[in-house]
């Protein structure tokens, strides 16, 4: 048994010595708990069944986000056994010449570099009120590196993708756990032969960490997490847009707003792809207490494939709102670091908001779009802190 399932079930003894119930133990501890998960120090365990690390807000002070401090989401146990030089990529479906690519043919592919903001779809499911079902996120299921390897596009096109060719399937070589279906997901093609897609074999250049997908992993930059396909062992052109559980019940949005806690049916929803806009405040944290004069508001702001133009801060509860700066460093997919001056004169409590904007003309609403699975939590971000 390898390490990281050892510690994994310690873990799991441990808390069920301390009376908790299993069922909890597959989807979440208490809100805001953390527990030290080898390697990524200070990360919030949010599952131990299937390794699920949410990065804490304060740690979003860096535009590139340290591999040990990016947040890790596993439907399924990672795969066991994956050696390099055994491991394949296989190219089919609706091309005229499928092909296979061992890990050291791909990297003499030409390498392109994305930064790239990676947003689980689940990010903030815990805020939806009611709550839903599914992994109890907080707001840090988000983090952004510099992604590198082949462009999706010059292997499809080595493979000629046939007329008939409208999505790619990308499958991982996840391990199934009983009768869970496999991870398989598909973007349009549109998406698959962007330059901007890649089969990413590196993370701010070093080769991919196993938790996130060594040795390659697809790269949908803008869309949802799910699409970037981790583990990535077989892309095929299809006809239509995959079927299967990861399409469809999951990961689907509705066609119409939905009110609160109401069933939406499948065939009224679609399959989610880019990113919406959204903001975090990462300092003065939820509940500090900080002394009056100048207090420094820091937090990020992204939007999938559009760029953030703005964002604002209101520090008396929405009343009155005020641009923060916006960081230097900036990509097309990329979140922007944002800071702003509060001279915080009088003591007392305050609720600090933040609302981004961004090229699309989409602004953070105040209250979010609810949904049946809780996704593309984007509402006002809010901090309450004490002035003292
Ligand atoms: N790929 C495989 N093979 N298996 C998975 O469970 N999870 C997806 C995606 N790719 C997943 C996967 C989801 S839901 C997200 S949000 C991202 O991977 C998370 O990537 P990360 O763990 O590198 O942060």
């Amino acid at each position: 048994m390898n390490s990281r399932r050892n510690f994994l079930k310690q873990l799991s003894g441990a808390a069920l010595a301390a009376g908790t119930a299993p069922s909890i133990l597959t989807w979440a501890l208490p809100q805001g708990e953390s527990v030290e998960f080898p390697g990524e120090d200070g990360m919030i365990l949010r599952s131990f069944r299937f390794v699920d690390l949410e990065t804490p807000v304060e740690y979003f002070s860096t535009w590139l986000t340290p591999v040990p401090h990016f947040f890790v989401r596993n439907h399924m146990h990672e795969p066991a056994q994956l050696d390099a030089p055994d491991w394949r990529l296989s190219i089919g479906g609706e091309v005229e010449k499928p092909f296979t690519l061992s890990l050291a043919e791909l990297s003499k592919l030409e390498t392109h570099s994305v930064v790239n903001t990676l947003e689980c779809a689940g990010n903030g499911r815990s805020l939806h009120r009611p709550q839903v079902p599914g992994v109890q996120w907080g707001k840090g299921a988000v983090s952004t590196a510099r992604f590198s390897g082949p462009s999706l596009r010059d292997v499809l096109q080595r493979a000629g993708v046939k007329p008939t060719g409208k999505h790619v399937m990308f499958r991982g070589l996840d391990e199934v756990p009983g009768k869970v279906p496999p991870f398989i997901r598909s973007i349009p093609i549109e998406k698959g032969l962007d330059t901007d897609t890649l089969i990413a074999t590196h993370m701010n250049g070093s080769p991919l960490t196993k938790h996130h997908g060594f040795p390659a992993r697809a790269l949908a930059p803008g869309w949802i997490g799910a699409a970037s396909c981790k583990w990535l062992t077989e892309i095929k052109v299809l006809d239509a847009e995959f079927v299967g559980n990861f399409m469809s019940p999951a990961y689907r949005w509705p066609n119409q707003p939905v009110k609160p806690g109401d069933a939406v049916k499948p065939e009224d929803t679609h399959a989610l792809t880019a990113l919406s806009v959204k903001s975090v405040i990462s300092e003065p944290s939820d509940g500090a207490s900080v002394n009056s004069g100048k207090v420094i508001v820091h937090g990020t702001a992204w939007a999938g494939e559009a760029d953030i133009t703005k964002v604002e801060i209101s520090t008396d509860s929405g009343a009155t709102w005020n641009p923060a700066k916006l960081g230097h460093d900036q990509a097309h997919y990329a979140w922007r670091l944002w800071s702003y001056d509060w001279k915080a004169h009088k003591p007392g409590d305050y609720t600090i908001l933040s609302r981004a904007t961004d090229s699309q003309g989409r602004t953070q609403p105040s209250t979010p779009a609810w949904n049946p699975s809780g996704y593309l939590y984007n509402a006002v971000d809010q901090v309450k802190i004490h002035v003292s």
